[in-house]
């Protein structure tokens, strides 16, 4: 797998970094017993089933599955590549990779994505001199002054401006040895009628677009001539989706877990303007609505989200939907009331970034608050029947909540603002909440989020085994000890194809490695599916104190099926040839033969 770098040095960047901190700056960890527990950030879910040992350095999701050490966990998670997450992890634990010789290995980056990547640093650099120094940058230049973006943001966003010049773009990077139809597929150059290039992004003030990782990876151009369209995009490529990325995701990150919660604005402008505003928190899409993906990637970092959105009709519609997203992915989500006209960009300017947090954000509307504000456009209040609608519409959306709590306080909410009874109001949830579907719903999350515990994995409805064979790599995946004793005893005479394997791995691995240490001997594994069933049987609980016996009754389970398997498989070729020979009463006396021997085993 990871054939340049030594399993010395891996192991070594390994020891340096507990997992439970790694985790930990991703998730909210609660000790529970001997580990660790946290919401999945792999999956949305409300209680509790994703766990960290610290003493095998792993981590395992009992709702969906997901496991793994420290190093695939990052991979997993901020979709870095081995290299990407031993290198991170390398300098968190104060060890230089380069000392050790280890250089990045040719990614597996696409080599025009890679072209693409060298264009946007160049331009990115040039773009940004000329607003800074150049006459031709001067309009771009005052345009931001105007918008009250400083220096410093100019700096930290590494904003720029495409001069008003014929070809210039075109010639600075074919010049570099670029091909014009690489930058005609980026979107950079765009093909006039005539067949001749031309720069799309001139005359146009420029916002780098960086991935999570921090790297460029498209333009984003705003007109400062009122031009349309208002924004222009650099195309989508491999390196670039829209609906993948968030705006200043990599440098807001620190911030969003620091505060547990992500301010989701529309664009560019606002964020900027709310990240001088030391407001840090900030994120945004890019112009296109929310995607399911935008929505999960917020997830893996917060429970809340706030989405300060425009205040007016496009805005709420977007906000409406943003919200059913985040939901679903197991955000808590906050929606702020922004004053008519003004979007967080201008609200910051006038009233500054205190007000903003405090009146704004911290005062955000609950989802059902939002709801009633967004429904009400729809109805005549005044009138009777719609009155009663947009109530059932809300009572709707009351029953969907789980806490009873919370449930009545937004009854009380509506009781008091249309003098309705709160006992006729909570009579209708519950019908509601009768409803077959919802109970549907129910059992659904049930079956993912309940009873998350070590015992599911033994009690499954294995036969016995196999459960035999389960509980014993369990005991030597975690003790050394016993991973030789079975070695000696039953060597890998596993009935099971795969538990073969992960002991012929496992005896290699005790070869070298003095205690047991499951995170590093997925390390050595290569096959996903072989590593999460490492991660599974290692989170079947074994006793402390080891019963010589047990270990001694599991070997013979797992011996007596193999043995019973042989004599069996013989007798039924022997029964096979003589139904083939027309010799029924010699095939009758074999299926007695074969029953006799089942019931002896079943006996043992
Ligand atoms: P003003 O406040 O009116 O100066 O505009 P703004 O720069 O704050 O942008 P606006 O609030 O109008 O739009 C929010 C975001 O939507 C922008 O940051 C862009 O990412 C995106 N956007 C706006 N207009 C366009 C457009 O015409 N095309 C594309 N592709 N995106 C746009
Ligand atoms: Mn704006």
């Amino acid at each position: 797998m990871n054939n340049r770098i030594p399993d010395e040095v891996v192991e070594k960047v390994r020891k340096a970094n507990d997992i439970v901190d790694v985790v930990g700056n991703y998730v909210q960890l609660k000790k529970q017993g001997r580990n660790y527990f946290g919401l999945c950030p792999f999956h949305g879910e409300k209680t509790p089933s994703f766990s960290v040992t610290q003493d095998k350095q792993i981590y395992y999701c009992f709702g969906c599955k997901k496991g793994g050490n420290v190093i695939s966990f990052l991979m997993e998670l901020e979709g870095y590549s081995f290299y990407e997450a031993l290198n991170f992890l390398a300098e968190k634990g104060g060890i230089d990779l380069s000392d050790a010789g280890i250089r990045e290995p040719t990614s597996n980056v696409s080599e025009e994505s890679q072209q693409l990547l060298s264009v946007y640093e160049w331009l990115t650099k040039l773009y940004q001199h000329i607003l800074k120094y150049t006459e031709e940058g001067k309009q771009g230049y005052n345009y931001f002054q105007q918008r009250g973006i400083t220096d410093e943001s100019i700096q930290t966003f590494q904003l720029g401006y495409a001069p008003n010049i014929k070809n210039f773009t075109a010639d600075f990077l074919t010049k570099k040895g670029f091909h014009q139809q690489l930058l005609v597929k980026a979107g950079l150059l765009g093909i006039q009628d005539d067949q001749t290039a031309y720069d799309r992004f001139s005359g146009r003030i420029i916002f780098p677009i960086r991935n999570h990782l921090g790297k460029i990876v498209a333009f984003g151009g705003r007109t400062i001539t009122d031009e349309k369209p208002k924004y222009l995009n650099s195309s989508e490529s491999d390196l670039f989706h829209k609906s993948r990325i968030l705006y200043n995701f990599d440098l807001a990150k620190k911030h969003i877990r620091k505060a547990n919660e992500v301010i989701l604005l529309e664009g560019q402008m606002d964020v900027i303007s709310a990240y001088q505003a030391e407001i840090g928190h900030v994120v945004a899409t890019l112009g296109t609505a929310l995607s399911e993906s935008q929505a999960q990637l917020i997830r893996r970092y917060v429970d809340t989200a706030v989405i300060c959105y425009d205040s007016d009709f496009a805005g709420l519609e977007a906000s409406y939907r943003a919200a059913l997203l985040l939901r679903t992915a197991g955000c808590h989500v906050k929606i702020a009331n922004l004053p008519e006209n003004l979007d967080p960009d201008q609200y910051i300017k006038t009233y500054g970034s205190e007000d903003f947090l405090n009146k704004i954000i911290k005062n955000s509307d609950t989802f059902i608050n939002f709801y009633m504000r967004y429904i009400k456009r729809n109805y005549n209040l005044q009138i009777e029947s719609d009155r009663i609608t947009y109530i059932q519409e809300i009572l709707k959306e009351i029953a969907k909540i789980e806490s009873t709590v919370e449930r009545e306080h937004y009854i009380r909410d509506l009781s008091n603002e249309f003098q309705l009874s709160m006992d006729s109001m909570l009579d209708e949830i519950h019908k509601i909440r009768q409803n077959a579907q919802f109970t549907e719903d129910k059992r659904a999350k049930n079956r993912y989020t309940n009873k998350a515990s070590s015992k599911q994995l033994t009690n499954q409805l294995y036969p016995a085994f196999q459960n035999a064979e389960r509980q014993l790599l369990a005991y030597m995946l975690q003790n050394k000890g016993i991973a030789e004793r079975v070695q000696k005893d039953l060597a890998g005479n596993f009935n099971i194809e795969v538990h073969k394997i992960i002991a012929t791995h496992l005896y290699a691995f005790y070869e070298e490695a003095t205690a047991p240490d499951v995170s590093g001997y997925l390390d050595k594994l290569d096959d996903e599916q072989l590593k999460q069933l490492v991660i599974e049987l290692s989170m079947i609980s074994i006793r402390e104190d080891i019963d010589e016996q047990e270990i001694r009754d599991l070997i013979k389970m797992i011996q007596n099926h193999a043995e019973e398997n042989t004599s069996l498989h013989e007798l039924y070729l022997q029964q096979k040839q003589a139904e083939q020979e027309n010799d029924p009463i010699r095939a009758a006396q074999i299926a007695m033969q074969i029953i006799a021997i089942k019931k002896q085993f079943n006996n043992r």
